[in-house]
């Protein structure tokens, strides 16, 4: 099979990893790919959301399947846009269609189908400029923190959870009155705050059935001991030791099965990857989001433990025949650590050279934002790459990727040394 992958981070050249394993492939593309990408397939040059030039692309090279990394191309109907093109719709696309990318795509939809089909979560409700005087009141009823969501895409920034009320009753009117996060903020959807310890839960379906990937926890702050800004995850580890047997089992119950019969009953055709944002209150799970693609770096933890030939899997996603599907879990650890440029998640300087790669042995190396220029391996981006390793248990593995890190180097690098810390 021909195959092209839209995306350029770290999840895709993971996913890039994982195909390029796969007896079934002939050729491997990637949209816009990077540096690492490009040691396995070939990078071409289009934008994942300009559709003509992928239309034109997938014809011109015969593509039988196109796996979606980002959420924007499917936001923006990618699924939709090659179902109703007739020289496009034998083809295989592996992420939702439009309506059900609006579960990452407004929190407010997100919210009324959790609350349609029961699924544990948050109570909640939403507001428009034209009720700010009720979210005040909403908001005096609540006990702090005060947790505000833009209902929109506002790039992983439009949540804020404020201790003080005064302080998120001039968020609220900031966000509703004079667009905070844009059109994004039009909508705000006002939480509980839910206070408990959080991890990701990947499920891929069909459409009919679903299978369950190890999960993960994503390491979010930028500084050490979970402290500072938010960035788009700073390392990950899989699987997660506070998700047991017995709680992932209610997780199954209470959260994946519902949210697969309640996309049926609801008629949005899903196919594709359901990445839950859980948090565990006590014993027990409640959904903080849901996306429409898998998380990164979950991804560059979750697939290494995958032993099964992924496009043998993506195919029974298209040909909805996942429920014949038996996953198989390589049993170890895996973690991975991410570098990324001086001054991530805020103005960062792209460009630096990177050096030292081939001397990692022990450990997979997945690029993020890296680019090729005169010959050379570059940052271009934040995040830069991310160093997955394997254990037997956590600390052989974290020794692993940490041992790694010293391999290699560019200006200004900054990795966070305690990931896993808290397991
Ligand atoms: P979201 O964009 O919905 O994933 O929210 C971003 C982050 O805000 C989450 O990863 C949580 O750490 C935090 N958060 C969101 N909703 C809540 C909530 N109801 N209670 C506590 N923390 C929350
Ligand atoms: N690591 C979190 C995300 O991909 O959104």
């Amino acid at each position: 099979m021909n195959i092209l992958i839209l995306g350029s981070g770290g999840r895709e050249h993971t996913l890039a990893w994982k195909i390029a394993q796969s007896p079934k492939l002939s050729k491997l593309y990637v949209a816009p790919g990077n540096a690492g990408t490009s040691q396995l397939a070939q990078n071409v040059a289009i934008a994942g959301d300009d559709f003509k030039a992928i239309k034109e692309f997938v014809v011109e090279n015969a593509i039988e399947m196109v796996v979606v990394g980002p959420e924007d191309p499917l936001v923006k109907g990618v699924h939709d846009f090659f179902l109703s093109d007739k020289d496009l719709n034998q083809v295989g696309v592996i992420g939702p269609e439009k309506l059900a990318a609006t579960l990452e795509g407004s929190k407010q939809f997100a919210k009324e189908f959790m609350m349609r089909h029961n699924i544990p979560t948050a109570a909640y409700q939403s507001f428009t400029s034209k009720d700010l005087e009720e979210g005040y009141r909403f908001l005096e009823s609540l006990q702090p923190p005060y947790v505000l969501k833009a209902d929109g895409l506002a790039a992983g920034k439009g949540v804020l959870i404020l201790k003080d009320l005064e302080e998120a009753k001039k968020q609220l009117r900031a966000m509703l009155l004079e667009a905070k996060f844009g059109n994004a903020s039009t909508t705000v959807v006002i939480e509980e705050f839910l206070d408990g310890i959080e991890l990701s839960c990947f499920v891929l379906t069909d459409g009919e059935s679903y299978k369950i990937l190890p999960e993960a926890k994503d390491y979010k702050r930028i500084g050490e001991g979970d402290t500072g800004l938010n960035t788009g995850g700073m390392g990950a580890i899989s699987p997660v030791p506070f998700a047991d047997g017995a709680f992932m089992q209610k997780v199954e119950e209470r959260i994946v099965k519902p949210t697969v019969d309640g996309l049926k009953k609801d008629k949005i055709p899903y196919q594709g990857f359901i990445f839950i944002g859980l948090i565990k209150v006590g014993d027990e799970p409640k959904v903080i989001e849901y996306n429409v693609r898998m998380g990164d770096p979950e991804t560059e933890v979750v697939f290494p433990r995958i032993k099964n030939d992924l496009l043998t899997v993506f195919e029974a996603v298209g040909n909805k025949t996942l429920k014949d599907v038996t996953l198989e879990i390589d049993e170890r650890i895996a973690v991975t650590v991410m570098t990324v440029s001086a001054g991530y998640p805020e103005a960062y300087g792209k460009g630096k050279e990177i050096t030292g790669l081939d001397a990692i042995g022990n450990s997979l190396v997945f690029h993020a934002g890296t680019t090729e220029k005169d010959g050379k391996i570059v940052t271009n981006g934040g995040r830069v790459i991310s160093i997955t390793s394997y254990g037997e248990n956590t600390e052989e593995a974290l020794a692993k990727s940490y041992d790694s890190l010293k391999d290699f180097h560019f200006e200004g690098m900054y990795y966070r040394k305690d990931i896993g810390f808290d397991l």
